[in-house]
């Protein structure tokens, strides 16, 4: 039977079965009539035992825009994706599935249409792949939510989906610092050390984080105290510094008796079960691990309290990974594979067996064999095997993770990053972009992403700046922080055996061309906070792709630009000994800022149109639409360092402009309770001059320390004009 709801006025829900609850949602749907029926809206549909199949044919012109975490272009046509959350190392194009599954996307054509498939099986996506003209949904389970969106503009069809699974969450101010992370830091000499060398060395950095080595064998909530001594020591004197540590927390628990986590979660059947009711056992870092049943409630409150210590000795930051879940591989995994062997060495030609030996070790890890061999207990009582539930394992950890932050924290704002996410995980926590290289073209892999992945709700996200594999180069590492800039995320990691790539890691004029590139994210952070908060408030993305902002069709192919926030369009450079790039400016007059550092401003104006823009390594193409204002602050070492009584808005005005300049305390939820300021702000030509004034929405309870703006207005020549005013 499939029940039809009318949710909101633009959002079809189609029901199919009885669909297991995702959490995806936060509407109740369950209290809204339905009525029953046998087609649906937009699709053909092929019931079959144990799947479902949605087609509809697309007309030439039609895009495909979504599906959050993915490869292929911005444009998703054409390529074939997978929602089943993989651990997956390489990120090569034909690649069908990451880390996280988000079957949310938008159908833009004659008809602009949303569509969000909630199941959290196995679901394939073919989007013109076998048949250019088919767009072909396979979904492994019978039952099935299927929401559809209805509105021309494809920005709406985004604010109607968030109204439907919820707002993303709002990190702490620090959060928009510069962050550095590494495979690992070995020690606390180390950490400290690098710590030392942001502050020496006058780079701005506001996170550290730590690696899987701080542990003891890799037992998560452990701490080795042999390489950290003293940790609660170690993470106040940071704190002092202005450096939030930001530790790892994977879910496999290591087999190890004694260990009290494991002792606990054993002793409460709290880990997932194989048929026989056995714990279900697969290697990871720490070797022989049991993984937490996060679909419980009670294993998720539990998991929840195992952070009391962390956050006891002031730790705020976490990033949860490899909760896909990864397995490296299972005993019977391994068994199956040395027989294999075993066989082969019997041959006496054994040539053509390379492969087969290659692909069994390939084959070993992340095996859905082995996803289908183990088992959930759900909250009512139900089992259900993993395979059916398995996007959703990392959801339910970082929901685990984000519940028991909010209960030790209280007031104070957390910043949580998932490795593997679900539709909704965005209400609780951000996610990164796994394990890219440092390869160039993994740079416009991330300019698609952070358009796509916003598209999907995660608002705050970035991808592993300089790249995770692989040996990165100098310039490679420049070009990619000066993406970093636009990216909320802004964190530099890089993997275990490959070349150090901190800002200070090459030669002195790289080190230099980087500081400039993490003070100009400083510089900006007033923009960005306030426009991120605003995002959150108008449920419209931070990043959108120009084609869903400005209205020609010539845009539609463009993914290398986006609009970050509602004043900026980067234009990122992403392939190498490029003196410059091919830019579209759309529609109206675009200033363009290239930023050598945050005092230097070399601008000139543009009218639309295509043009080459030459751009030096020390250089950030930054856009500033006309009649907008940027709002920026004097850089400091950390957020919060000191108090900003200076706000600088770099304006670029033919005619009028404003601009609503949001600020909080950046560290708790009394914004929630009203206290924020909306600081309105207003340029206005006339005469051959400007007007610049401003009027406050403060609330009584929240004092805000700007007392002076200044201005810098350019006009349609390039010309400047600067004023002052005090508050
Ligand atoms: C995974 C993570 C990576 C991390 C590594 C070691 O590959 O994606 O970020 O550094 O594990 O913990």
């Amino acid at each position: 039977m499939i029940k039809k709801y009318e949710i909101f006025k633009n959002i079809t829900l189609f029901r199919f079965g009885d669909p297991f609850k995702t959490g995806a949602v936060v509407v109740d749907v369950d209290q809204i009539n339905f009525k029953e029926v046998k087609d649906i809206y937009l699709f053909d549909k092929n019931v079959g035992l144990d799947k479902v199949v949605f087609n509809k044919t697309l007309s030439a012109g039609d895009s495909i825009y979504g599906l959050g975490e993915n490869l292929g272009s911005l444009n998703k046509r054409g390529k074939i994706y997978r929602c089943y959350s993989s651990d997956d190392f390489l990120h090569t194009p034909e690649k069908e599935a990451l880390y996280g599954s988000h079957p949310f996307f938008i159908i833009d054509g004659d008809e602009t249409v949303g569509v969000f498939i909630d199941s959290p099986s196995e679901i394939k996506i073919d989007a013109g792949f076998k048949d250019t003209n088919l767009l072909s949904i396979e979904v492994s389970s019978t039952d099935i939510d299927l929401y559809i969106f209805r509105s021309k503009n494809k920005i709406d069809i985004i604010g109607s989906f968030l109204s439907l699974v919820g707002t993303p969450y709002i990190p702490p101010k620090w959060a928009f610092g510069y962050q550095q992370c590494r495979w690992s830091y070995p020690n606390r000499e180390t950490v400290e050390s690098i710590g030392n060398q942001f502050r020496s060395l006058d780079i701005p950095c506001d996170v550290i984080y730590l690696d899987i080595d701080y542990m003891k064998d890799y037992k998560v909530f452990t701490v080795d105290e042999n390489k950290f001594p003293d940790f609660e020591d170690f993470i106040a004197k940071m704190l002092e510094k202005g450096f939030k540590i930001a530790p790892i927390i994977d879910p496999g628990v290591k087999i190890e008796d004694g260990y009290e986590v494991y002792e606990e979660g054993k002793s409460k059947g709290y880990f997932c079960k194989k048929e026989n009711g056995s714990d279900f056992v697969g290697m990871v870092w720490p070797g022989a691990t049991c993984y937490p049943d996060f679909a419980n409630s009670k294993v998720r409150e539990w998991w929840g309290e195992l952070y009391t210590e962390m956050v006891k000795s002031g730790i705020c930051a976490f990033w949860n990974d490899m909760n896909e879940p990864a397995i490296f591989f299972t005993p019977d995994g391994l068994k199956n594979f040395y027989s294999l062997v075993d066989k082969i060495k019997e041959k006496k030609d054994p040539g053509f067996d390379f492969f087969s030996i290659k692909d069994a070790v390939n084959g070993l890890s992340n095996k859905r064999e082995d996803y289908q061999s183990f088992f959930h207990n759900l909250d009512d009582g139900k089992v259900i095997c993993h395979d059916k539930i398995h996007n959703l394992y990392g959801f339910f950890m970082a929901l685990a993770t984000s519940d028991g932050l909010k209960k030790l924290l209280g007031n104070k704002r957390y910043l949580l990053l998932s490795r593997s996410s679900y539709i909704g995980a965005h209400r609780f926590t951000s996610i990164w972009m796994g394990d890219n290289q440092s390869w160039w073209e993994h740079i416009i892999v991330n300019i698609r992403m952070l358009q796509s992945l916003n598209m999907c709700g995660f608002f705050y996200t970035g991808a592993d700046i300089g790249g995770f594999g692989c040996n990165s180069s100098a310039e490679l590492v420049i070009r990619w922080s000066q993406l970093g800039i636009f990216s909320p995320l802004f964190r530099n990691h890089s993997a275990l055996g490959t070349r150090n790539q901190e800002p200070w890691a090459f030669d002195s004029a790289t080190t230099d061309i980087i500081r400039d590139i993490i003070k100009f994210r400083y510089a900006l952070i007033p923009y960005i906070y306030s426009e991120y908060l605003k995002s959150i408030i108008n449920s419209r993305c931070l990043i959108l792709p120009v084609s869903f902002v400005f209205d020609d069709p010539i845009l539609k192919n463009i993914e290398d630009q986006f609009m970050f926030g509602e004043s900026i369009m980067a234009a990122p450079i992403y392939t190498p000994n490029s003196g410059g790039r091919y830019v579209t400016l759309p529609d109206v007059k675009w200033l363009c800022w290239k930023v050598k550092n945050f005092d230097d401003r070399d601008v000139s104006v543009y009218n639309p149109g295509s043009y080459f823009i030459n751009c030096e390594l020390d250089e950030t193409l930054t856009f500033v639409k006309e009649n907008s204002i940027v709002v920026l602050m004097r850089p400091q070492n950390y957020v919060g360092e000191k108090k900003i009584t200076e706000l600088l808005a770099v304006a670029f005005v033919t005619d009028r402009a404003s601009y609503m300049y949001y600020d909080d305390d950046g560290e708790t939820y009394d914004f929630q309770k009203g206290k924020f300021i909306n600081l309105n702000i207003f340029i206005e030509k006339s005469d051959g001059d400007y007007e610049v004034y401003f009027n406050d929405e403060e609330s009584a309870e929240y004092k805000n320390d700007i007392r002076t703006i200044k201005f810098e207005i350019y006009d349609e020549n390039g010309r400047v004009f600067t004023k002052i005013i005090s508050r």
